[in-house]
């Protein structure tokens, strides 16, 4: 796949330090949505609306983030500038793109209890035990976007909302990029081996299962008065079949920096167990 082998195509540091984000919420022409296509479906108001909570809760994590990378300022300018700036967006575009189809729903009461619970989660001793290994979680959790996002314009079959999450889904590439490039720095410098890494990436994935995007779903479900213990597994199960599979595994295994030969022995294993997993 061209984004994970251009992984190592050089990028001006300008670019990559830039602050401003690549697109605007201007940009999503609301009015454009054919609401009659989307509002009926409850996968999407799930989709849409777990999505815009979490993304709209970024801020408390980036306030973690500087704090454990306190010291490394380029790094904390570009987390507070772009990374930070573009999730607040996320969470804009994606809350814009929801009140324009549901109305009638109280976003920010829902949102209120949702980051209620989230906020706990947020906290600094949750954080990996090095910065290295930190930046291989940060790593696996924007493979996640990535690869959801990607299958939400894949089920999305409305045109405002395609774009809307093809544009999410790049912005969550150049994260996935910025983490990697940043990890390679602290990995020399910490000295981290294959075991560290593996082990940061088998604990980031165990949780994400359990975390922000559950209890996402959950309230959510609550704002549509569907069942909450039901509705993320139905959700999980219809983004499934749109899941980009090999994209994933290839973007999670990459902080291992195997041999091509191995890498490529490993996906496929790798990528039936997923597929179960998703099922
Ligand atoms: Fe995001
Ligand atoms: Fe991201």
């Amino acid at each position: 796949m061209g984004i994970i082998r251009s992984m190592h195509a050089p990028t001006s540091p300008s670019n990559a330090q830039a602050g401003a984000p690549r697109w605007r919420l201007a940009q999503i022409d609301l009015d454009r949505i054919d609401v009659a296509r989307v509002r009926a479906r409850d996968d999407l108001f799930l989709l849409v609306c777990s999505a815009s909570f979490v993304e709209s809760g970024s801020d408390t994590y980036t306030r973690n983030l500087v704090t454990y990378f306190a010291g490394d300022a380029e790094f904390g300018a570009w987390l507070q500038q772009r990374w930070e700036t573009e999730e607040l967006q996320h969470g804009r575009a994606l809350r814009a793109y929801f009140e324009h189809v549901w109305p009638e729903y109280d976003w920010q009461r829902a949102y209120d209890r949702f980051f209620d619970e989230y906020a706990r989660l947020c906290v600094v001793d949750a954080l990996e035990p090095t910065r290295g290994q930190e930046l291989v979680a940060r790593c696996i959790v924007e493979t996640g976007t990535t690869t959801y996002y990607q299958a939400l314009a894949a089920v999305g079959d409305e045109p405002v909302l395609v774009d809307l999450a093809s544009r999410i889904r790049n912005d969550e590439v150049g994260h996935y990029k910025h983490f990697y490039r940043q990890f390679l720095k602290y990995r020399g410098s910490e000295g981290l081996r294959r075991a560290h890494v593996a082990a940061a990436i088998w604990r980031r994935v165990a949780e994400l299962r359990r975390s922000d995007a559950d209890i996402a779903l959950r309230h959510a479900a609550q704002l549509r008065g569907l069942d909450a213990s039901s509705a993320p597994r139905r959700v999980y199960a219809a983004l499934a079949e749109r899941y980009p599979v090999e994209l994933a595994v290839r973007m999670a295994l990459k902080p291992l920096r195997l041999r091509a030969s191995l890498q490529r022995m490993a996906e496929r294993p790798l990528g039936a167990v997923m597929r179960r997993w998703l099922q």
